[in-house]
């Protein structure tokens, strides 16, 4: 996932996009690269291989001047990592620059015959072809405005593009098309902003527009317009988007991860807020339309994701089959897309996505949509396209997640989950008043609990720095702990490049334990539930291999002392609570390992914290 950043107005158009490409790093940071128009006319680029930082150094020795420009951290994914492959892209004859999210699927075709016409290509990017396609109709007369929309309905595949020109020099194209990643227009007074992601240009604007699939926009410091492929000109919905500029600062943390990690007390009261009603002990979810007729009818619920998302669906199972009584299948998105699925007019199929632009999930949503199921998510991200397909959502109100390790997203979807739970279970009648309301007043103590779990932080460091040079993990978990410890084994690998697995503990017998050694520290989540004594089994299992078990255990439980080599207490929580109460330690944990082991925690290597392509 690439992330781009357009200005047109007063300010500097260098600094404007530079300081927004720092806050969408986290979307990929193979490149980076920025063009802007000059006081004489000219569009001038710089572009370098590498983190932003290098870009600046480059920006330092040779700075650009001028009021209306354009930007991109680059995720590759057709060309390797390199200067000649970065973007910004220019045209064979300088006329046209163009930045790109996405694919062009049919660009090798396309590169072919502009070749053939004797277009000398400079890089091995899909990208290029947009902007040779662009100055190639230029060149036969057609405006820019109308070069720019053939090109756009040549091109297959999901793109965010941006597009200056020397021929219009006060003005910014842009557009999208399928899911390849937001493009948000930035309403400014006297300014406009371009940006794949809110945080990049929240400082200047509240004031978002955002572009849905197949639509495109021309942008000048005074205005823009929206139109369509045909150019038909449209009338976007202006946003006014209530996150603060700070909350995607890092503050006093070392890494966004670790400052998502301590905001999840706050993200909890934020995502329940105004939903669960605990004076009268209901649940409200309004953008969710659920109606009686519609809950009543339900046969199954298919929940969709990737990653975390997934394993917070697989904890949402347990709480809407508990809670609401409706069968629950929870699927990879990448899986799902790809068979097929028994869905009818009484299934619903809830898609959980952070970004709310993950391709494989968004596919999902539309194979869902295809085949008559009511389409609901919990998503993150405002405005993003998982939020605008469904027929209802729960944004998870989390606030910017940047870490490209996830934390909050999860914590909060699960959260949502058991809200969605109560609502249906309420509208079915499956739940008795009283029910409801202790279901509802369990959540009041969610946020102190997991404030509380926070406080132990120095533990999980010393603990990490006992294990940050194994180099494998197992984490076991039983019932709904299962999810938990595949999210744990997740966190882990992803920002210390650990091998760790989840698995679930009962499983161990059939074939894992033979992994077990002295080597090999294994999390166990031993909270006090009613799997609590097989679980203790398990761990006297690996102990009697050789294992070095880590156990999570809650507070006041004396016996597993004896039992683990480390224990990790967690305060008592509701059972269909305690996941949330339980991954917080597993987060800090791999943290604390990813930093001993001097990784790049926020920008893990190979990753992106939206896969917007397959
Ligand atoms: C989780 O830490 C990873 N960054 C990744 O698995 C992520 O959860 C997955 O890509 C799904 O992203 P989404 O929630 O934005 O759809």
């Amino acid at each position: 996932m690439c992330g781009i950043v357009g200005y047109v107005g007063p300010r500097e158009a260098s600094r404007v996009v530079v300081q927004g490409l720092k806050r969408l790093e986290y979307r990929g940071y193979d490149s980076a690269g920025v063009a802007v128009r000059q006081v004489d006319g000219r569009i001038v680029i710089r572009r370098d291989v590498g983190k932003l930082a290098n870009l600046e150094q480059l920006l330092a020795q040779w700075p650009l001047a001028g009021q209306i420009g354009m930007g991109h951290t680059r995720w590759a994914t057709h060309g390797a990592p390199s200067q000649r492959n970065a973007h910004p892209h220019i045209s064979m004859n300088g006329r046209i620059v163009v930045v790109h999210n996405g694919i062009v699927e049919n660009f090798a075709g396309l590169r072919e015959e502009l070749e053939a016409e004797g277009v000398q290509f400079a890089s091995d990017t899909d990208t290029e072809v947009i902007a040779q396609l662009i100055e190639r109709y230029v060149a036969s007369g057609l405006t820019l405005e109308t070069a720019v929309r053939h090109t756009l309905n040549q091109i297959k595949g999901a793109s965010a593009v941006v597009v200056m020109s020397q021929d219009e020099p006060d003005t910014l194209y842009c557009a999208r098309l399928g899911n390849a990643g937001g493009i948000t227009l930035g309403v400014g007074q006297g300014e406009m902003f371009i940006a794949s992601d809110i945080p990049a240009i929240l400082e200047y604007t509240r004031h978002m527009i955002f572009l849905e699939s197949r639509q495109m926009a021309r942008l000048t410091a005074t205005g823009y317009q929206v139109m369509d492929l045909q150019g038909q000109p449209l009338t976007p919905t202006i946003h006014a988007i209530g996150w603060d500029p700070v909350s995607a600062e890092k503050g006093e943390y070392k890494h966004f991860m670790q400052k998502e990690i301590f905001e999840q007390p706050r993200a909890l009261i934020d995502t329940l807020g105004g939903r669960a009603d605990f004076e009268n002990g209901r649940v409200h979810l309004p953008e969710m339309k659920l109606t009686a007729n519609l809950a009543q009818r339900l046969q199954k619920i298919f929940i969709v994701a990737c990653g975390t998302s997934y394993y917070s669906g697989l904890v949402g199972k347990f709480l809407i089959e508990s809670i609401a009584r409706i069968p629950v299948e929870v699927e990879y998105a990448s899986e799902f897309r790809y068979y097929d699925p028994i869905i009818d007019q009484n299934t619903a199929v809830l898609a959980i996505t952070q970004s709310g632009e993950t391709a494989d999930t968004l596919a999902a949503m539309e194979q869902a949509r295809e085949k008559g199921a009511v389409l609901w998510a919990i998503v993150n991200a405002y405005g993003s396209q998982a939020m605008r397909l469904a027929d209802g959502y729960i944004a998870m109100q989390a606030g910017p997640e940047i870490g490209v390790a996830s934390t909050k997203a999860f914590t909060t979807s699960i959260a949502d989950q058991y809200l969605l739970a109560c609502a249906l279970g309420e509208l079915r009648g499956t739940l008795s008043a009283a029910r409801l309301r202790q279901l509802v007043d369990d959540l009041v103590q969610l946020p102190n609990l997991a404030g509380r779990v926070l406080d132990h932080d120095p533990q999980y460091q010393e603990l990490a720095s006992q294990f940050f040079k194994a180099t494998d993990f197992l984490f076991l978990g039983r019932g709904i702990n299962y999810p938990v410890a595949l999210e744990g084994a997740l966190k882990l690998k992803e920002i210390s490049y650990i091998h760790a697995e989840g698995y679930p503990a009962g499983e161990m017998k059939h074939g894992p334990i033979a992994l077990i050694d002295e080597t090999m520290p294994v999390v166990a989540l031993v909270t006090k539930d009613a799997l609590y004594d097989k679980m203790i089994s398990q761990v006297q299992q690996a102990k009697a291999r050789g294992g070095i078990v880590i156990a999570l255990a809650q507070e006041g439980d004396a016996a597993i002392q004896q039992e683990a080599d480390h224990v990790i207490h967690v305060p008592a929580a509701p059972p269909l609570l305690a996941p949330i109460v339980n991954v917080i330690p597993l987060q800090l944990l791999s943290y604390h390992i990813a930093v001993r082991r001097g990784a790049d925690v926020d920008q893990p290597r190979n990753l992106a914290k939206s896969v917007t392509v397959e």
